[in-house]
């Protein structure tokens, strides 16, 4: 039986680390940098929305008694990447976990005659660049440590068709990509690198692109779902970056970890549905 003591270490699992979240002021993010905080890590959230990023990281600051706060940092930026990178080192000593997170949709209309150049490039440059910009810093901090551990989120949209833009679907692909790359040449210093593959689920970005608000989104979920029964939302994603970025998965590298339920593994015409 474990002891009380293993037993706080388990309720902590990001005990004393410090951890960088991009895209941190909203969704997936934000919900991440409080499931971090509440496991012990002292988090700085990175985004653009900065009167939001400040407000909640305070809140979380307040919420969980770790030190949580914000830099503004647009990911598409080297510098403002790189100051992040160094902010969390002078705050905190060191980087444990970068995630890299920051995402938009884009225009969200999957024709192909939509496609823009303008809308196709800034898709490309947040969710793809802006990712490897991330990783590039934080490999730059981690690489003396000989360890570390650098996460991005991709989409389900990387793993099949997903009614989503191109210019999306396209950028997730590259994260996954970027992924197996990174986890290969930083392997040798110790470094892991995982990415996080969501099914659809409700935050400010999937609602305004979506045109839907969080019971329709769930509603949908329940229907569709493979794994019946089960209530997904936000949280799902928070906690599989929990693992990624925890002692838990000191073994696993180079993995998308595709969190829908088994969804994409189905195909409606040879399903097992008995309903
Ligand atoms: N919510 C979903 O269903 C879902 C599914 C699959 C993948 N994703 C991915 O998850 C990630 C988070 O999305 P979310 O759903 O939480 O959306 P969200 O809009 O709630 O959060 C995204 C955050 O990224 C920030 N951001 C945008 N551009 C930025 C930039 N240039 N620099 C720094 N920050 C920037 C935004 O200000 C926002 O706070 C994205 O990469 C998205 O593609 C989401």
């Amino acid at each position: 039986m474990p002891g009380p003591s293993s037993l706080a270490s388990f309720a902590k699992r990001l005990q004393g680390k410090a951890a960088l979240i991009t895209g941190g002021a909203s969704g997936i993010g934000e919900t991440t940098a409080r499931l971090f905080a509440r496991n012990g890590a002292k988090v700085v959230i990175a985004d653009v929305q900065s009167e939001l990023g400040h407000s909640v990281s305070k809140k979380m600051e307040s919420e969980t008694g770790q030190p949580v706060s914000y830099v503004h940092c647009d990911v598409t930026k080297e510098s403002d990447v790189e100051n992040a990178v160094n902010t969390v080192v002078s705050k905190h000593g060191k980087l444990d976990i970068m995630f890299n997170n920051a995402g938009i949709t884009g225009k969200y209309d999957p024709s192909i005659f939509s496609t823009e150049a303008e809308d196709f490039k800034k898709v490309m440059d947040i969710n793809v660049y802006g990712g490897l910009l991330g990783a590039k810093h934080a490999a730059r901090v981690m690489i003396p440590e000989k360890k570390g551990c650098i996460l991005f989120t991709a989409s389900l949209a990387a793993v099949i068709y997903g009614g989503v833009p191109h210019a999306y679907t396209a950028s997730k692909h590259a994260v996954v990509g970027i992924t197996k790359n990174l986890a290969v040449e930083l392997g040798q210093h110790g470094i892991r690198v995982n990415c996080i593959s969501p099914v659809a689920v409700f935050t400010p970005s999937v609602g305004r692109a979506m045109g839907l608000d969080e019971k329709t989104l769930e509603a949908v979920n329940l229907a569709i779902a493979n794994l019946k029964g089960v209530k997904i939302d936000v949280n799902d994603m928070a906690e599989a970056a929990l693992y990624l970025g925890s002692e838990e998965s000191k073994f696993v590298s180079g993995l998308n970890l595709v969190v829908d339920g088994g969804f994409s593994l189905r195909h409606s015409a040879l399903g097992f549905d008995k309903s």
